[in-house]
């Protein structure tokens, strides 16, 4: 079954409007993404770091990975918040700049968590299977990640 965004959006507004902070709202996102689809082998979510201007993985569900902090600029993870965009890369093995996970890895998302010009993180998820994240994927991410994204710069104020 594809990943219903709209439903998961809903439970997550539900936890915020129950007191549940960021910490338990950012593993339910999670957890629930990767159950969504097959396709989706990892998928975790990574917190910027201003100070140390590094990610820091924050949560994930998959195999284990070596990549517990990826400074910015480095890899696809940390393209992504120096380009301040989301990537979609459909053949990892083409990318020069690129972190393995695990040497199953295929293709690979990177959605953004930001509200504003403010940049929380992003949610970051592998596939086995080549060019596995369409347009309809990378959209129902971004709805994922605005919601966290509200939550997180709440807990900022
Ligand atoms: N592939 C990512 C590293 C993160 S792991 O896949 C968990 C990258 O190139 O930044």
């Amino acid at each position: 079954m594809p990943l219903d965004a709209g439903q998961l959006v809903i439970e997550l507004q539900e936890m915020r409007d129950a007191g549940h902070l960021s910490d338990a709202i950012l593993r339910r996102a999670i957890r629930s993404i990767e159950e969504a689809d097959d396709r989706y082998s990892w998928v975790g979510v990574y917190l910027l770091n201003e100070a140390e201007q590094e990610l820091w993985l924050h949560n994930y569900v998959g195999s284990g990975t070596d990549h517990a902090k990826i400074p910015v600029g480095t890899g696809v993870c940390g393209r992504a918040i120096e380009q301040r965009t989301n990537l979609n890369i459909a053949d990892v093995t083409t990318e020069e700049n690129y972190l393995v996970c695990s040497p199953d890895v295929q293709s690979e998302l990177v959605v953004l968590i930001r509200a504003g010009s403010d940049i929380f993180g992003q949610i970051d998820i592998d596939s086995d299977e080549p060019a596995a994240f369409t347009e309809e994927d990378e959209i129902a991410v971004i709805g994922i990640a605005d919601k966290l994204a509200e939550q997180l710069a709440a807990e900022r104020r």
